[in-house]
């Protein structure tokens, strides 16, 4: 029988999440309190699933089912799950009412996984009875693409949560790698917001032109995209407030966020979410 698991919040990375889980099998409980976000992250991967299809790697048979396999839920069906991966938007106290009503529900052995890229497990964890059963499950953009997941242990976290939280990664196609300390940015945003800052400080210097920083790191680096457009891609308002909680955390110059970004932020050039960041596409 086919494995239930609940995804909360159906954003681009909850959308994600439940595409490459669906198409791997897992049926996928979809639930996010805002009306219509459900409907539109399905029709969102309808479409790529179609996109498979013309490209020849997937039957129309196949996409058929892997649609099936994709939920619009409420709450009450959480009963039915094994696992629920939060990616709800990243504010502590957001995640923690999510983390509530998920302990409520859920059956009493099911994990509890976030997708948080920076906050605190531990602290999330302590909003459950199941402190044992909560961990980090860092997803990257875009989910169906991207190889890591980073599997972050909170204090509590036994080393079975862990061991499920790989054997369903290694289900769905995906690579781990274990953070041992819940540490704010885990691995890779604490390297990857550095390389951020420092790509929009070197444009707000004027030591080259956007596309030529892009260009750089592109080719000299062999990166798949340049940073300042990596960084519309994430959306410039999740990076802002990456940059903020860990400079917050570690009171580390290196995390301070450049006053170009806060202003783009500001003017509500977003990147990802209105498609004008860094770049106007
Ligand atoms: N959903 C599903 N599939 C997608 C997709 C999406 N949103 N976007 C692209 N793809 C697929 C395409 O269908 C294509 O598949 P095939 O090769 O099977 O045909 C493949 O990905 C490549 O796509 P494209 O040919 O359109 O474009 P590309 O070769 O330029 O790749 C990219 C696009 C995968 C995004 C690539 O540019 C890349 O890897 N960029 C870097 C992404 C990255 O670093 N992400 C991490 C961000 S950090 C983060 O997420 C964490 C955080 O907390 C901030």
């Amino acid at each position: 029988m086919e494995k239930t698991i609940a995804v909360i919040g159906a954003g681009t990375m909850g959308a994600g999440i439940a595409h490459v889980s669906a198409l791997h099998g897992y049926r996928v409980l979809m639930i996010d309190e805002k009306s219509g976000a459900v409907k539109n992250a399905i029709s969102g991967i309808a479409g790529r699933l179609d996109r498979e299809i013309e490209k020849g790697h997937i039957t129309a048979d196949e996409a058929s089912v892997v649609k099936a396999r994709l939920i619009e839920s409420g709450w009450g069906q959480v009963s039915t799950a094994s696992m629920a991966i939060e990616a709800v938007l990243e504010i502590m106290d957001v995640k923690k009412s999510v983390f509530a009503r998920l302990d409520d529900l859920l059956p009493s052995g099911a994990i509890i996984a976030t997708n948080t890229s920076s906050l605190s497990i531990t602290e999330l964890a302590s909003t459950t009875h199941r402190t044992p059963l909560v961990l980090g499950m860092h997803f990257f953009n875009p989910a169906p693409v991207m190889k890591l997941i980073e599997i972050v242990r909170g204090e509590d976290t036994a080393q079975d949560t862990v061991d499920q939280a790989k054997a369903y990664a290694q289900s769905i196609g995906k690579e781990t790698v274990v953070v041992e300390k819940d540490t704010p940015g885990f691995v890779v945003n604490r390297v990857l917001m550095p390389l951020f800052i420092e790509a929009m400080r070197i444009y707000e210097e004027g030591v080259a032109s956007k596309e030529d920083i892009d260009k750089a790191i592109q080719l000299g680096l062999n990166h798949p995209m340049g940073p300042l457009t990596l960084a519309d891609l994430t959306g410039l308002d999740v990076d802002l407030h990456v940059m903020d909680y860990l400079y917050n955390e570690f009171h580390d110059d290196r995390f301070a966020a450049p006053l170009v970004l806060r202003r783009l932020v500001r003017a509500g050039r977003l990147g990802r979410k209105t498609r004008h960041g860094f770049y106007a596409y």
